[in-house]
C-alpha cells in the first residue's frame, strides 16, 4: 500500500488491519492507554486511536474504527444530556491540512474547552458488580452507601447510587467515601458533582434502556472552567461504562460485557501469564469485537 507517505507514517501509526494505534502531531502531547490528548493553548484535541485495553494492559493489535465510534458516542451523549460540557467542535480546523495528513483524525477527534480537573471520578451504580460487588462484599456497603443484605452479582440496586473514587496516578483508582470528597472539595461543589452525575445516569438510562442496553455503572469526569462545573473527558462510552445487553441480563452471575467479552475470553484461555507483554488477537477476535463496538454505538445513536 503506498497511501500513506513517509512523512504521514511519522504522524500516525497504524497496524496491520489499519487500526491507528498512535499519533505524534507536533502537538504537546500526553497520551492515555486509549486516547492522544494534545495542548493547543487554549484548547485541548482529544484523539481517540483505536487501541485497546483489558485487564490494564494496552494490546499489541487495534481495533479498526473504535475511535471513531466512541468518539461519535462521546459527541451523541454530549448532545442529548443538557449539561454544560467541554466540547466545542469535531471539526478539524482548515490549517491542519498544510501540515499532515487529516484523514486518520476525521470523526476521532474533539476539540474541548481546557477545564482544571475535578481530581475525582464521579462513579454512578445501578447494578452490582467490579469494584462496588468487592466492597459490599467486604462490608455492606459501597463508599459509604448501605444496601440490603443478600444482594447477588450484577443485582439491581434498589436505587443508583453515587460511589466516587480518587483519579490514581498509577494503578487502581480508589473507592472513596462522599464525606472524603466533601472534606476535599467543600459540601457545595461535591454535592453538586453528586447530584449531577445521577441525573446525567439517569437520563443516559432511560436512553438506554429504550435501545435494549442497561448502564450497569458508569464513570463522569468533570472540571471547572470560569467557575463553572462543565462535563469533560468522554461520556458514557463502552471504555467509561458497563453495558450490558437487556435482554441477556441474568443477576447471579456475571453479564457477558457488550464490546470486550471475546477479548477476554480469548486471552485468558491463550496462555498469556497476563504479568507480561500481552500477545496479538487473532483476526476473528478482533472483527468480533468491532462489530459489537459497532452495535453499541448503532443501538444506542440509532445510525
Ligand atoms: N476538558 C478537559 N480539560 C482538561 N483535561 C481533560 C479534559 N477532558 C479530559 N481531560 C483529561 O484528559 C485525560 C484523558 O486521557 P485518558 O483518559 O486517555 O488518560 P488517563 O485517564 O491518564 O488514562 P486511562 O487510559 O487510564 O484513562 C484525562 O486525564 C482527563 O482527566
Ligand atoms: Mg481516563
Amino acid at each position: 500500500m503506498t497511501d500513506s507517505s513517509q512523512t504521514d507514517q511519522a504522524f500516525f501509526q497504524f497496524d496491520s488491519n489499519r487500526a491507528l494505534l498512535s499519533t505524534n502531531l507536533p502537538f504537546p502531547k500526553r497520551s492515555g492507554k486509549v486516547r492522544d490528548v494534545y495542548d493547543l493553548g487554549n484548547s485541548l484535541m482529544i484523539v481517540s486511536t483505536d487501541r485497546i485495553s483489558a485487564f490494564d494492559y494496552i494490546l499489541p493489535s487495534g481495533i479498526p474504527e473504535k475511535g471513531r465510534l466512541l468518539t461519535g458516542m462521546s459527541e451523541y451523549w454530549f448532545q442529548l444530556l443538557g449539561v454544560r460540557h467541554h466540547l466545542i467542535s469535531t471539526a478539524i480546523p482548515p490549517s491542519f491540512e498544510s501540515q499532515f495528513d487529516i484523514e486518520p483524525l476525521r470523526g476521532r477527534v474533539m476539540f474541548t474547552e481546557k477545564a482544571s480537573v475535578v481530581p475525582f471520578e464521579c462513579v454512578v451504580r445501578g447494578y452490582l458488580e467490579g469494584s462496588g460487588l468487592r466492597e459490599y462484599q467486604a462490608t455492606g456497603e459501597i463508599c459509604g452507601n448501605r444496601l440490603p443484605e443478600q444482594l447477588v452479582q450484577c443485582d439491581k440496586l434498589p436505587d443508583p447510587i453515587f460511589t466516587p473514587a480518587t483519579k490514581a496516578e498509577e494503578g487502581h483508582d480508589e473507592n472513596v467515601s462522599l464525606d472524603r470528597m466533601i472534606q476535599d472539595l467543600g459540601p457545595n461543589l461535591a454535592e453538586k458533582l453528586k447530584s449531577l452525575s445521577l441525573r446525567i445516569y439517569q437520563t443516559a438510562c432511560d436512553h438506554a434502556s429504550s435501545r435494549g442496553i442497561l448502564i450497569a455503572d458508569t464513570k463522569f469526569e468533570f472540571g471547572i472552567v470560569d467557575e463553572e462545573v462543565v462535563l469533560i473527558d468522554e461520556v458514557l462510552t463502552p471504555d467509561s461504562s458497563r453495558f450490558w445487553s437487556a435482554e441477556q441480563y441474568q443477576p447471579g452471575q456475571a453479564q457477558r460485557s457488550f464490546d470486550k467479552q471475546f477479548v477476554r475470553e480469548w486471552l485468558s484461555q491463550c496462555g498469556w501469564d497476563m504479568n507480561s507483554d500481552p500477545p496479538e488477537l487473532p483476526d476473528e477476535i478482533i472483527e468480533q469485537t468491532a462489530a459489537k463496538y459497532r452495535e453499541a454505538f448503532e443501538r444506542l445513536a440509532g445510525s
